[in-house]
């Protein structure tokens, strides 16, 4: 489908195959949702420029490749966005940190926000977005307007699931953010759950129910 790139590594496709399980406990969906979104972040930072650092090896001096920029910075919308930041942050630990506290209120569907922080110089930083399920949208295109308003405009979501509802509502939203997902699923049902899907994704990470 236009308008999401589908991350369709064997791992990442094997690992969220036991996360859909309904079987699979708190414990082993947490460690899952840690080690795929370590290979989510290897697929989605693979285009970061490079700059060129002079080195001395215990042998001699070279020119060697290291991330050019400024640090990037790992948006994570609450409480679900976490599982996924933890990966990310393994495998850039000198990235910055936004948090963005929100709910959907089950009636109306529309996010809450409880929270926010963010750093302060936005502007000049990659920033990638993300959530485990793009449901309705409403939740990251609301996340991604309060970044944009501290200045954010290089900026990506990816999340686990992705409904086609949802994705066509955020590129209408947001047609200069792309989405990176590790499946685009069905439909979503009349609650606004994902179908199939893997059920709420924070309480399955907190076995909260
Ligand atoms: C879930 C999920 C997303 C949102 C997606 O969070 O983590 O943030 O729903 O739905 P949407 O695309 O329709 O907005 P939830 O609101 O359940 O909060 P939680 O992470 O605190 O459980
Ligand atoms: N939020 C979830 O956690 N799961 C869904 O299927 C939809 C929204």
């Amino acid at each position: 489908m236009a308008g999401a790139t589908v991350i369709d590594h064997p791992l990442v496709q094997h690992k969220l195959t036991i996360m859909r399980n309904k079987e699979t406990s708190t414990q082993g969906f947490r460690r899952l949702l840690r080690e795929i979104s370590l290979l989510m972040c290897y697929e989605v930072t693979r285009d970061l420029k490079l700059t060129s650092v002079t080195i001395e090896t215990p042998l001699a001096e070279i020119q060697s490749p290291a991330l050019a920029g400024k640090k990037l910075v790992f948006a994570s919308i609450l409480r679900a966005g976490n599982g996924l930041l933890e990966g990310m942050l393994d495998l850039v630990p000198s990235a910055r940190v936004a948090h963005i506290g929100l709910y959907r209120d089950p009636e109306t569907l529309t996010p809450v926000e409880y929270y926010f922080k963010a750093p302060q110089d936005m502007e000049d930083r990659l920033v990638i977005v993300v959530d485990p399920m793009l449901a309705t949208a409403n939740s990251a295109i609301a996340a991604v307007e309060r970044l944009k308003e501290r200045g954010a405009h290089n900026l990506r979501f990816v999340c686990l699931l992705a409904a086609p509802e949802g994705i066509a509502k955020f590129n209408e939203a947001h047609p200069d953010v792309p989405i990176f997902t590790a499946s685009i699923d069905q439909k979503l049902n009349d609650h606004g759950y994902i179908v199939p899907g893997l059920g709420d994704a924070g309480d399955r990470m907190y076995g909260t129910k």
